[in-house]
């Protein structure tokens, strides 16, 4: 009698833990993927269930000397080459280039390691975040989703911002369609601690710089782009005269949040510079060699350790998710 009622209160706490309240029967990362899967309208198979719309060059990341004082990692010591994906956003595989619905845009950048590993850095063009935790993100998809046909005053989504300051702030964000991905700055948004060889650490955010500058199309331009602009216009600069980005960080200060990327850092902290990014090689047939590889924010190297930020953890999962599916198909 005795272990059967511990069984049965051990069995009572992992079911707590698996399935709290707010959860259907799937973990909240599978849960994510499903509702980016419906707002695509998918599944599109073979395609990512985020970020479907992407292109891949490559080239070199060259180190400053100031970046092996921040960490240990071996390229930030000297060059290495690298793999970079640039993407829209949604799960639909021919989304328009400027529609209001393809931003944020992404970067996925692959740092080729000299012992055959790999790092990854994996950003969006704006700087922040609609959800300090997957929960919170999966509320705010549920609504959109919920909100297609309902005739609810307000409507689930609007609710939602009603009572989500941040979502709500990065829905109205401006986000304008840049002229070219080389003219488009890229955020980190989630913070990693970065340790030198003398065991000196920082918290920090990657920061994605265009050497072009930030460049933006008009109101007349944006209406009138062609649905794959972006992805066509970045593999004939890298093939003409190559295309740069510095790669900065933001350090933080005693008592920023380095656990919540909803909370932006402001412009008056300390940035530094790691290295610069040149791209200068298309990849034949991207959208073949694009499918069997997954970014993931976690692949990371000694000197550079993850925050605890729920949202940042929760990605390396969902992304499994969209690539098991990816390859299923
Ligand atoms: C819990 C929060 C998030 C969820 C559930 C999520 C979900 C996803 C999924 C499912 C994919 C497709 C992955 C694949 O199939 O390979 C993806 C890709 C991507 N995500 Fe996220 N994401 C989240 C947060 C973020 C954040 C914070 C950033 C950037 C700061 C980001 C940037 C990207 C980019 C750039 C890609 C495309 C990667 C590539 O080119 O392969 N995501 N995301």
């Amino acid at each position: 009698m005795k272990t059967r009622a511990i069984l049965s209160a051990l069995f009572a706490a992992a079911f707590a833990t698996a399935n709290p309240a707010w959860a259907d029967d799937k973990p909240v990362t599978e849960q994510l993927v499903d509702t980016l899967t419906t707002l695509s309208g998918g599944p599109h198979a073979g395609y990512r269930a985020n970020h479907a719309k992407g292109v891949l060059v490559e080239g070199t990341f060259t180190p400053t000397a100031q970046a092996a004082g921040i960490s240990q990692a071996v390229h930030f010591q000297k060059a290495s080459p690298v793999l970079v994906r640039f993407s829209n956003a949604t799960g639909v595989p021919n989304i328009p280039d400027a529609n209001g619905n393809a931003f944020p845009k992404g970067i996925a950048i692959r740092f080729q390691l000299p012992d055959g590993t790999a790092t990854d850095i994996v950003s969006i063009s704006v700087n922040g975040f609609p959800a300090a935790t997957p929960e919170d993100f999966l509320g705010l998809l549920n609504a959109v989703r919920d909100s297609a046909g309902s005739t609810a005053k307000p409507s689930p989504v609007e609710q939602f911002l009603g009572t989500h300051p941040a979502a709500l702030k990065f829905v109205t964000t401006p986000k304008p369609a840049p002229v070219s991905f080389a003219t488009q700055p890229f955020f980190g948004v989630n913070a990693f601690a970065f340790t030198n060889a003398t065991g000196k650490s920082v918290y920090g955010r990657y920061q994605i710089v265009p050497v072009a500058g930030a460049q933006y199309l008009s109101k007349e331009a944006t209406d009138k782009a062609a649905p794959d602009y972006l992805m066509t216009d970045i593999v004939e600069r890298v093939q003409a005269k190559g295309v740069q980005y510095k790669l900065l960080l933001q350090l933080a200060e005693q008592g920023d949040e380095v656990n919540n990327a909803t909370v932006v850092w402001p412009d008056s902290r300390k940035t530094i510079e790691l290295g610069t990014l040149t791209l200068n090689k298309a990849v034949a047939d991207s959208k073949a060699a694009e499918k069997p590889i997954m970014f993931n924010p976690l692949q990371l190297t000694d000197g550079i350790a993850p925050s605890q930020d729920p949202i940042l953890l929760a990605r390396p999962t969902a992304y499994a998710v969209s690539f098991g599916r990816r390859l299923a198909h």
